[in-house]
């Protein structure tokens, strides 16, 4: 099977001396639905920023779909976490639109077809009536969704997405979830979340961070949650995926 994204003793971070993720193996099979869980502040968002190539490991080798990040980044879609607060006023379409730039290449208008692209993912994601409205007038959940419109226009073979669920209702989870399933049979899915209970039953390996990878594969054991996470963890399997976190009880799909 091709690997989409291959990790090798990663160690990287923002100060020396003071690494964030620490010698991380993470292999990431082509189609596979990766969730990538682990506490506030574990790294989640840094190992991201590496498979992006944003950031350069101190140690280490990252390759996506057999190249270095830098060369394949415009094979990635990526969905960042959401950051509150207002950014400069910009209409909804235009965000989108931003994810067909690699086609317009600089300087050049987009075309009619890059429009249309832009269009079909806002219906895709349940927000076209929202093109023409500022981004700053929407909420998290909306703004989450446009900005999944904005990775998909550009057609990628590897979506990376951050804290996508963290503003969704539960019914709106189910139906992104869903949509995630049908956008994963022609495509490498990396998800990230804090929460263990946002992890849907369509997920197909799991990976739990905090500084270190402490566990990675189709299951997940209670213990290793719970070392992550420094707290008592209880697993309710649905196929394996893990439905619930002691003190944090909350209802999942299945
Ligand atoms: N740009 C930065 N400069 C310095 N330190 C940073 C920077 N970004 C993150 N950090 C630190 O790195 C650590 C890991 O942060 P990261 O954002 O990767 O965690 P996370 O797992 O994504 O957390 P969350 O669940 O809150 O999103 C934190 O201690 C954070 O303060
Ligand atoms: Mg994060």
């Amino acid at each position: 099977m091709k690997e989409a994204i291959r990790l090798e003793g990663v160690t990287a971070g923002y100060r020396r001396g003071n690494p964030v993720i620490h010698d991380i193996d993470l292999t990431v099979p082509e189609n596979d639905f990766l969730a990538i869980i682990g506490p506030n502040g574990g790294g989640k968002t840094t190992l991201l920023k590496v498979i992006l190539g944003l950031l350069a490991p101190w140690e280490g080798t990252v390759s996506v779909l057999g190249a270095s990040p830098a060369k394949t980044r415009p094979a990635i879609g990526y969905v960042p976490q959401l950051i509150p607060g207002d950014t400069f006023p910009i209409t909804v379409i235009d965000v989108v639109l931003m994810g067909r730039l690699r086609n317009a290449g600089l300087f050049r208008r987009f075309s009619q077809g890059d429009r249309k692209t832009a269009e079909m993912n806002l219906s895709r994601l349940n927000v076209e009536n929202l093109a023409g409205n500022d981004m700053n007038s929407l909420s998290g959940g909306q703004k989450q969704r446009v900005l999944i419109a904005r990775a998909l226009a550009g057609k990628p073979q590897i979506l990376l997405l951050d804290e996508p669920v963290a503003s969704v209702d539960h019914d709106t989870q189910k139906s992104f979830f869903n949509l995630l399933a049908e956008l994963n049979s022609d495509m490498t899915i990396v998800l990230v979340t804090h929460d263990v209970g946002a992890v849907s039953a369509h997920v197909k390996t799991i990976a739990c961070i905090n500084r270190t990878l402490m566990s990675h594969g189709e299951t997940l054991s209670s213990e290793s949650v719970a070392m992550a996470y420094g707290c008592p963890f209880e697993l309710i399997s649905h196929g394996g995926i893990p439905h619930r976190v002691l003190g944090n009880a909350k209802e999942s799909e299945s």
